[in-house]
Parts: structure tokens; C-alpha cells; sequence
């Protein structure tokens, strides 16, 4: 009988992961299923208890549940204290590890896929949410020169910043104006609402690469924008959801798929 894994969300149809991990089981030769679990938004722990006494042996987690999953975890990462979020829950006996692969994967999509040095960079992270806060430890860990977080709510970006003690500067939107980063990566979910975060012109320095978090057939408002700004290099979020998949499955199975064939696949089916 197949390993069982899912993804836990709500809503949770348009989810790719299934297709995802079963590509890395497939190309790894993993005897294991991978299914997607609609939890009512009230009962996530319910439905999490459910699958692992069906036998299940771990679960990416996604919106809105992944504070709650960092909450049933008996054991977490560091990654994920720091996030305060998880989003692969591993089931070891009855306890439950709770890590989260999401920073780490933005960090090897541009590192790996994108080709990008983070190290000695000017990085500027925009919004101060559940996804900014994710990237702040895989990044701050490349030792960037600085890494400022933008925010619409100043109060939160401070609030945010602090809980990393001061590695981190926070401001506004207007505060930006004047300055300009080597990589400018959108953690706000203005794409979802088809929004551009109130950026000024000329942030993006010479040869910069522009990162929306989002992804989709076309260019977000971010990458139009940033493309208008004449951005060197333009990167939607897929790249980042195949290598936070990737982390979970190296989690559950000890091995590390090829991620370039999968990142490939969906692209090609998105672009149908
Ligand atoms: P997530 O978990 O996806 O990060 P969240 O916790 O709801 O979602 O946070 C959303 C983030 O996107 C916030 O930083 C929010 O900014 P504010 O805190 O100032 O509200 C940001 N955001 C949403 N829409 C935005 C827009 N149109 N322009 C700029 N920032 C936006």
C-alpha cells in the first residue's frame, strides 16, 4: 500500500501540489500517494487528526490553516518558530514535526533556478504578512547588505522587524523614494486583488531582479511595474512553490527531487 501525503487548505481546488508531488514521487520512484483535503475553515485539527488515523504520514498545509498547523505541531523547526507558520506537517509516531519549506524555497528558486547572489545584496522585501514574514530568517541567513521590509501599515512592518531584532529596517512606501535594491521581492497579496503596492519610481538598481511571491498566466501589476521600471530580470512565484514542494518531500522522504523538469511541466500547462 502507497505512503499517504495531501495538502490540507481552504479552498484547496486549484492547488498544484498534487500535481507536483506525484511528478517528484514518480521521477524518484517513491511508492507513495498524494491527495488534496478540503477542511472546513472551523475544523483543521479534526481533519488533520482524521488523516493521520487513516494512516497518513504527512501534510503540506495551506491558507488559511498554516498558524494553526504551527500550533498542533508537538515539535517545530526554527524556520518555522520564526515564521510562526507551518506549512509541512511530518507524523512521527504520534508526534507531529511542523517545519516551513516556503522561505527556503524562495531563497533556492533564486539562488538555484534564477542564478541570483543574495549575499552582500540590497533586498527589499515588500508587505509584512504571514508570506514576508516566512523569508525573512532563509534570507537574513545569505547575509545580504541590508534587507529592508515595506509596508502600507508601517506599525506592522515595525512589529514585524522586531521580532528579528533588528536585522531588518522597516518604512513606508514613501520612504522608499530615492533608494534603490538589487532584488525587490512582493510578499503582499495586492497581485490576488490585481493591486501594485504603492512603490515609487527607480527602486529597482541596475541589473535588479523583480520577485512576485504570485504567479499567473500574465505579468502581475508588480512585474508590469517593474518591467516598466526597465527591472533586469522578471520572476513569478512558481519557481518558488516547486522548491518549497521539493523541501517537504526531502522532509518526508529523505530525497531531493530534480525540481527543473516539474517547474517545466506546470509552466508549459499553464501557458495552455
Ligand atoms: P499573507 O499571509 O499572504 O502575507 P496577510 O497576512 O493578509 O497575507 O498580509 C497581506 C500583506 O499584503 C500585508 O502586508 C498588506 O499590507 P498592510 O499590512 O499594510 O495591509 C499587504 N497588502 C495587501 N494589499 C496590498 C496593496 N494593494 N498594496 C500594498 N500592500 C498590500
Amino acid at each position: 500500500m502507497p505512503d499517504q501525503y495531501a495538502v490540507i487548505g481552504n479552498p484547496i481546488g486549484h492547488s498544484m501540489s498534487p500535481r507536483i508531488h506525484t511528478a517528484f514521487a514518480h521521477q524518484t520512484g517513491q511508492n507513495m500517494n498524494y491527495e488534496a483535503l478540503l477542511a472546513p475553515v472551523n475544523a483543521f485539527a479534526a481533519g488533520v487528526d482524521a488523516f493521520h488515523r487513516r494512516g497518513g504520514r504527512g501534510l503540506n498545509v495551506t491558507l488559511p490553516f498554516k498558524g494553526e498547523a504551527f500550533r498542533i505541531a508537538t515539535r517545530c523547526s526554527k524556520r518555522a518558530v520564526e515564521a510562526q507558520a507551518v506549512n509541512t506537517l511530518r507524523f512521527d509516531g504520534d508526534a507531529i514535526y511542523g517545519e516551513n519549506t516556503d522561505g527556503i524555497g524562495l531563497v533556492n528558486d533564486l539562488m538555484l533556478n534564477l542564478g541570483r547572489t543574495i549575499t552582500g545584496q540590497s533586498v527589499l522585501l515588500l508587505g509584512a504578512g504571514g508570506a514576508a514574514r516566512g523569508a525573512i530568517g532563509p534570507l537574513l541567513d545569505q547575509k545580504p547588505r541590508q534587507l529592508v521590509l515595506a509596508n502600507r501599515s508601517l506599525e506592522k512592518a515595525r512589529s514585524l522587524a522586531q521580532s528579528f531584532r533588528g536585522a531588518i529596517d522597516a518604512c513606508n512606501y514613501a520612504a522608499l523614494a530615492g533608494r534603490c535594491f538589487d532584488l525587490v521581492i512582493n510578499a503582499t497579496s495586492a497581485s490576488l486583488s490585481d493591486e501594485l503596492p504603492p512603490l515609487p519610481s527607480g527602486v529597482f538598481a541596475t541589473g535588479a531582479l523583480a520577485y512576485d511571491m504570485m504567479y499567473g498566466k500574465s505579468d502581475t501589476p508588480f512585474l508590469a511595474f517593474a518591467r516598466s521600471e526597465g527591472a533586469a530580470v522578471l520572476a513569478d512565484g512558481l519557481g518558488m512553490l516547486v522548491e518549497q514542494a521539493a523541501e517537504s518531500f526531502f522532509i518526508w522522504r529523505g530525497l531531493r527531487p530534480d525540481t527543473a523538469p516539474v517547474v517545466k511541466l506546470l509552466r508549459q500547462t499553464a501557458d495552455d
